[in-house]
């Protein structure tokens, strides 16, 4: 049963006919935010105020009076200036956790309407090292993705492989020139992984040394206008001002230049790398050719190309299936390269496609540049595959909603994108950028993998698995905690609670913020983390073990459930509020939402289990109720986990 919504019915039919848009108001039925306040809180009468010009106070008794309500809740209580608090009747919070118990859902309703949905998610850049971004969007994605099949909408998950790209053109230029053939033999995708590294720096470097003379006359330029600055500033606000950031540009300027020769510095130092930089002259423009070459279907590139993909596919594979990522597609951007002519050509004859500059662009209102689909030497961009994409997943799924989760930074062009495809029809689709934040070390900088590791995640997950093993299977915690657990048990607890920690941690962050990558604090035992929860469900596995019961829904329709103390009523409260928790996450799909209530249900069975004996309860019908509670507590937390992709484990 969808409590809130239940509540909110019944506040909507005792407005209806007195306020226009009576099921607006309603909306304001929410949980109540402090329990001194009830259950639920009603937040009503004031809004309405003004427009019904009585006092509040009046309002919430006139709609407490109209409210039928009798069944669900004890009298409501109105207090000044207006609010108006629930009560549960006691026997209905019991009755609707016994209810939920038993159900698989666990009470969980399905959507009236059923959506379809295709997210876009992971989606990273095959053949370059994978990052800890990547993790973001993909762990975002895909609980997004079982969140909205849970609740009943079709969803089509699509991972759009960035497997068309420029660092193809230098992964074959790479091959070509400096392949190490014993290693490629021996390990293909490091190999493949290391030419990717080695032309990117060897690219970087030149085009260091090419912007070295412009960063000396920066420099210059900037030190001028700070002498300028200086001479003028004393006393003189406007001009104070004007000398400080002329200061500042000095030092930004510096900066650059400091950078620009650390990069050269690694290539000088080093004489074989120098040696290739100077063979390899305009690398960029030579990996790029290569590229061409690929697009246009040179049949060498091409098979290098076929020969590369598989390997990098399974290496990512590899760490999908770590994680338990699956998609019902790997639409790569290859996969849409041979529609991309046909649909300039069909977007420029239907008009919605202009020349300009010898270039092809979809002008779209709002913006002031235009989005580029073909450019002036006839290469099609990033956009333009994105716009055939649009068109496929329109033609083959009829999506009613895509998500697009990716970087924030490329927030620009998809806004861009999602104009240009509204211009050319597509306007019946809603299409929302999942941004998400960056990823940093302690000091707040993008967090980088280990260089040198090569698929950099894969060494992120063996790390985490490292820690969480430390923290959970330390010797004198498994002592102290009376569990014996051979090798293998210990391994497969510390990979359950491990990848769950990278999850988790990731997912318990507003997407929209960054966050710091600490693994030492992901995999604690305590705080808001993954460990913290399995940990409570383990807890709860034991205590059923202990009781020597095993949870069958027979088992538990039997039972008379009690809420007499504070801490039971609590904590049912909260096993109820699943439902609210899931579909707040649709709410601008935040998975946040539901990491926060697993979080504060294990934190309030926590403080059940303090307050309340379980196995030592007076009497055996009390005994009953608290463990048919711990048992609800368990199936939440470990339905709410699935949903986030993370498993649990009985012992731990
Ligand atoms: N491959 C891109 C990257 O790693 C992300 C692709 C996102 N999806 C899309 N349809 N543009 O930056």
């Amino acid at each position: 049963m969808k409590l809130t919504e239940t509540l909110r019915d019944r506040f909507a039919q005792a407005l209806d006919g007195w306020v226009d848009q009576p099921q607006e108001y309603a909306q304001r039925v929410a949980p109540a935010r402090d329990p001194r306040f009830g259950d639920y809180q009603a937040n009503i009468a004031m809004p309405l105020e003004k427009k019904l010009g009585i006092k509040a106070l009046e309002i919430a008794n006139q709609l407490v009076a109209r409210l039928k309500i009798d069944d669900l809740c004890l009298p409501p209580e109105v207090l000044p200036p207006g609010f108006i608090n629930l009560r549960l009747r006691p026997e209905v919070l019991a009755s609707l956790v016994q209810s939920a118990v038993v159900d698989e859902r666990l009470g969980v309703g399905q959507v009236a309407q059923r959506l379809t949905y295709v997210i876009d998610y992971s989606s990273p850049n095959v053949a370059k090292p994978m990052h800890v971004g990547h993790i973001r969007s993909t762990v975002i994605g895909d609980s997004l993705a079982r969140i909205l099949r849970f609740l009943g909408h079709r969803v089509i998950s699509d991972n759009h492989l960035g497997d068309w790209g420029t660092q193809f053109g230098m992964v074959i230029y790479g091959y070509k020139h400096f392949v190490d053939a014993a290693a490629f033999e021996a390990a293909p995708v490091a190999e493949l992984s290391r030419l990717y590294r080695l032309v990117q720096q060897l690219i970087s470097y030149q085009a260091a040394v090419q912007s070295r003379p412009a960063a000396l006359e920066l420099i210059a330029r900037a030190t001028e206008k700070l002498s300028m600055t200086q001479e003028r500033a004393a006393g003189n606000k406007k001009a104070e001002k004007e000398f400080k950031a002329a200061t500042r540009a000095v030092e930004e300027a510096e900066q650059a230049l400091i950078d620009i020769d650390k990069k050269i510095a690694r290539v000088q130092s080093d004489p074989l790398l120098n040696q290739l930089a100077i063979q390899h002259s305009e690398l960029e423009t030579r990996a790029q050719g290569e590229t061409v070459k690929l697009h246009q279907g040179d049949p060498e590139n091409l098979a290098l190309w076929e020969r590369f993909m598989p390997l990098c596919l399974s290496e990512l594979e590899q760490v999908y299936r770590r994680l338990s990522i699956t998609f019902d597609y790997q639409y790569g951007e290859s996969f849409y390269h041979a529609m991309l002519e046909p649909l300039v050509e069909r977007l420029t004859a239907a008009g919605l496609a202009k020349p300009s500059d010898g270039a092809l662009c979809i002008f779209v209102p709002g913006f002031d540049a235009p989005m580029l689909v073909r450019k002036a030497d006839g290469a099609f961009l990033y956009a333009t595959t994105d716009l055939a994409t649009i068109e496929y997943r329109q033609e083959h799924f009829q999506p009613d909603v895509m998500l697009y989760v990716v970087d924030h930074r490329q927030g620009e062009h998809f806004n861009k994108l999602f104009a240009a495809a509204r211009t050319i029809g597509y306007g019946h689709i809603d299409m929302q950028h999942i941004a998400f934040g960056t990823v940093t070390d302690k000091e707040g900088k993008p967090y980088k993998t280990r260089e040198g590791s090569v698929m950099g995640l894969d060494y992120l997950l063996d790390e985490a698995v490292d820690r969480a093993y430390q923290v959970v299977c330390d010797p004198e915690r498994l002592q102290r905690a009376n569990l014996q657990m051979s090798e293998v048990e210990q391994r497969t607890v510390s990979e359950t609670v491990g990848l769950a920690a990278i999850k988790y941690a990731d997912l318990c962050h507003n997407r929209t913020s960054d966050y710091v990558f600490d693994l030492n604090q992901m995999v604690q035992l305590e705080g808001n983390t993954a460990a913290y929860i399995q940990y409570s469900y383990a807890r709860i596995a034991n205590i059923l073990k202990n009781a020597e019961v095993s949870p069958t829904n027979a088992w538990a329709s039997q039972i008379g459930l009690t809420l007499a103390e504070p801490a039971e009523r609590d904590l049912a409260l909260n096993l109820l509020q699943f439902e609210d928790a899931l579909w707040s996450c649709l709410d601008g799909y935040y998975p946040s939402q539901l990491t926060a209530y697993l979080y504060a249900l294990a934190r309030q069975f926590a403080s059940f289990y303090d307050l309340c004996p379980v196995l030592k309860a007076d009497t055996a019908e009390l005994r009953a109720s608290r463990l048919l509670l711990c048992h609800a507590t368990g199936s939440t937390l470990k339905l709410g986990l699935s949903l986030l992709g993370i498993g649990v484990v009985d012992r731990m």
